[in-house]
């Protein structure tokens, strides 16, 4: 019997599981989620998906990955013959998934040497599309970016090879080291955004609560959205890493430390965020709400503008800031790439190097079409059909499958069970077997409507 291989310690596992989670999407999704559904009331969605559905589901992972001891196609196949399409399903939305992210870190990795001396200058988005990405150079399309080129090969070489290492060696390792260095800095940056002139105002419109908004369907729907993406749950990346864990480990307590760690650091993003984008309306005179902005244009536009106006030390800031995204990213992206390079080296009986080399090779290849002038479309057009589609429709598929059509719920609650300090009641089935299922249905009804008329 050959063995598997296994994290060296508990700690291992769980700062593996949070690197996963905390990503860019606590970093630019949340702050401007929560802001726009209701900000303060939106916790109360929030934490309602986290507890119904978030923490539930990664119980429900860990205890597929801890039983079946497989990567998600074979955990599937394992429960049965018929479901292996799920776990296939899932590792090829993070194939998808991994080869984007792993653009985004390469931007980081770009605008953190930039940071420096500043050297966007004052036309941020200017120089993120014409100077930096080069889109705007006609007649040029379809050719490679030198300077987004560089940084991608720099974060492949840095994924692939902590996977080469293995379990052990390269994944715990690279998360005992990144993930506290990305908590430390985090605070640090945080601390500075907090004490800037008019932080005050963007913490308050960040946490004022609009208790009207959490009425309409489309908070709640935002509040699992984000719950899904944030704890990387459906994305077969919780069964893969729970696959290692030793016989005797507490799942419960992990699953539950995973998600209250991750809604910490969402929490802290959001209160830097909107401490530094209360400092940029105070200066510029506006009301916060014409500041607030997530994802790409609140990274490499917004933000290098609140840079800018730093009363002092604002390289160093700078540096720091998307450092903190290089290694929120890098952590996530191991996971992600983990997934199908452990997929396929079950699947076709070949050692890990040689499917890190497959699987990992042919992700950093296919990256490289958002390298060219004008990738950034394909970017955009990647992420749109993930978020919407992806999450959602993975998510359900899993419960419904699990819950109604294997009916693998007692099952799996007794196993949790068998080796938990915190036991798995029958609040646990009702979350999976009917609240999520629920919710999930109704957001996917939601999307075909807003889609289809
Ligand atoms: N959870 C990560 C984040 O919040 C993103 C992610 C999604 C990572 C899916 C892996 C898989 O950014
Ligand atoms: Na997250």
């Amino acid at each position: 019997m050959s063995m598997r291989e296994q994290w060296g310690t508990r700690a291992g596992f769980i700062l593996a599981a949070v690197g996963s989670a905390v990503g860019l999407g606590n970093i630019w999704r949340f702050p401007a989620t929560a802001f726009e559904n209701g900000g303060g009331a939106f916790f109360i969605p929030y934490l309602f998906a986290l507890l119904t559905a978030g923490i539930p589901l990664l119980i429900l992972e860990f205890t597929i990955g801890h039983k079946y001891r497989g990567s998600a196609p074979l955990s599937y196949a394992k429960m049965n013959k018929k479901a292996e399409w799920i776990g296939w399903w899932m590792v090829i939305v993070s194939f998808v998934i991994s080869t984007y992210y792993a653009v985004i870190i390469a931007w980081a990795m770009s605008y953190s040497i930039f940071s420096l001396n500043l050297q966007w200058g004052s036309d941020t988005q200017g120089f993120l599309f014409e100077n930096y990405l080069q889109v705007a150079d006609p007649g040029q399309f379809g050719g490679l970016v030198p300077g987004v080129l560089i940084p991608m090969i720099i974060v492949w070489a840095v994924t692939l090879g902590v996977l080469y290492r293995g379990v052990k060696k390269g994944i715990e390792l690279a998360n005992r080291i990144f993930i506290p260095t990305l908590v430390v800095i985090f605070i640090i940056i945080v601390i500075r955004a907090v004490t800037l002139p008019g932080a005050a105002e963007g913490l308050q419109a960040f946490f004022e609560p609009d208790f009207g908004a959490i009425t309409s369907g489309g908070v709640w729907v935002a509040a699992y959205g984000q719950i899904f993406f944030s704890l990387s749950i459906a994305f077969a990346i919780m069964i893969t890493y729970s696959s290692y864990l030793p016989k005797k480990s507490d799942i419960t307590n992990n699953a539950f430390i995973t998600g209250f760690s991750n809604s910490s650091f969402e929490l802290l993003a959001g209160i830097g965020i909107f401490g530094a984008l209360g400092f940029m309306a105070t200066q510029a005179g506006t009301p916060v709400e014409e500041v607030v902005e997530g994802g790409i244009g609140l990274a490499f536009i917004v933000l290098p503008q609140i840079i800018n106006e730093f009363p002092a030390l604002s390289g160093v800031f700078g540096f720091l800031f998307f450092a903190s995204l290089v290694l929120a990213g890098l952590s996530s992206l191991i996971s992600i790439t983990e997934t199908y390079v452990k997929g396929i080296s079950e699947k076709l009986g070949i050692s890990r190097t040689k499917a890190v080399t497959l699987g990992g090779g042919l992700a950093a290849l296919v990256s490289l079409v958002y390298a060219t002038r004008g990738g950034i479309n394909f970017l955009d057009t990647a992420d749109y059909f993930i978020n919407q589609f992806g999450v959602a429709l993975l998510g359900l598929v899993e419960v419904v499958a699990i819950a109604w059509f294997m009916r693998k719920l007692g099952d799996f609650q007794e196993h949790a069970n068998s080796v938990s300090d915190i036991r798995v009641g029958g609040w646990w089935k009702v979350c999976l077997g009917i609240i999520t299922p629920l919710v999930l249905g109704y957001m996917m009804f939601d999307l075909f409507r807003q889609n289809l008329l």
